[in-house]
């Protein structure tokens, strides 16, 4: 068990499956308390009763896409156990789809779910954090928020986002002891192509072979742990594999990227 983790009271957003429900199992076999949020009630009450430390996780259903109500959904999660020490945003859903046939529609979504409703929260819980002088937002972004690939473009711009943000945010709370730890996991063994929109908006519907043949979802969460615990600025979670070598040739040859990115294929 680590001393960082015991008692410290985590809010996972999209807890219900795959990552968020990975991670919930490893902060609580931490000993840390929970707070689990993401729409289906019935699945966080699933994941609550399988964490070890099930009598300290406490449910907060929330829809990430109703910005407006996510103030006072933080002032409730505070309620939960009187205090917040770490802020994992997780909940988010990816997209399939070539930029000439998305409608726009689509990409307003993917921008409030995956970055505007993470703004929301963040800015109602910065002044319980600073006032505690302590804090720390784990922000779940991807590889797609580093670089772009084929059928990606709203998720991609939604994850890059995010970089800017916490980074801005970064520079200005660290003083005050505010950490922020941005994930930029590969490929996961999640639902995530599932539930990935296409270009109108409806479900993909299947699941893609990479993400068959990902990391599974319980290692990432240790990968993660370890990412939180460290107080890393940004950490690639995932196999060292195609997605790895993709971050690297990005920031060295980005030219290689565009035909050559090994494992990122279109589809
Ligand atoms: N798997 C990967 O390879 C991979 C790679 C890079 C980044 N990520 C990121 O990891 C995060 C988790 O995804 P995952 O892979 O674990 O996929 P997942 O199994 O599809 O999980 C998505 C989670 O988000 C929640 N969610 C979706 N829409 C929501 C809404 N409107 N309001 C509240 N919660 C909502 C879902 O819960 P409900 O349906 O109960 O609301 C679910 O718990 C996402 O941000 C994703 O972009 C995943």
């Amino acid at each position: 068990m680590s001393e960082k983790l015991n008692n410290k009271v985590v809010w996972i957003t999209g807890a219900s499956s795959g990552i968020g429900e990975a991670l919930a199992y490893a902060f609580s076999a931490e000993g840390a308390k929970l707070i689990l949020s993401s729409r289906r009630e019935d699945e966080l009450e699933r994941v609550r009763n399988a964490c070890r430390n099930a009598e300290l996780v406490k449910i907060l259903p929330l829809d990430l896409l109703d910005v407006p109500s996510l103030e006072q959904k933080t002032a409730e999660a505070i309620a939960c156990f009187g205090q917040i020490d770490i802020m994992v945003h997780n909940g988010g859903i990816s997209q399939r789809s070539l930029v000439i046939e998305t409608d726009i529609a689509v990409h307003r979504k993917v921008m409030e779910l995956d970055y505007f409703s993470y703004i929301a929260i963040t800015k109602a819980l910065l002044p319980h954090f600073e006032e505690r002088k302590d804090g720390h937002f784990v922000v779940m972004s991807s590889v797609m928020g580093k670089i772009g690939t084929p059928m990606r473009s709203a998720y991609a711009a939604a994850k890059h986002a995010l970089h800017g943000y916490f980074d801005c945010l970064r520079a200005e709370v660290s003083p005050m002891n505010i950490k922020v730890t941005l994930l930029t996991p590969g490929y996961i063994q999640t639902n995530v192509s599932k539930n990935a929109i296409a270009k109108d908006g409806n479900p993909l519907g299947t699941l893609s072979q990479n993400i068959a043949s990902g990391l599974p979802a319980d290692e990432a969460a240790q990968q993660i742990l370890k990412a939180v615990t460290k107080g890393s600025y940004e950490s690639y979670i995932g196999k060292f594999g195609g997605e790895k070598i993709a971050l690297w040739l990005n920031r060295f040859l980005p030219s290689v990227i565009i035909k050559k990115a090994p494992g990122l294929s279109p589809k």
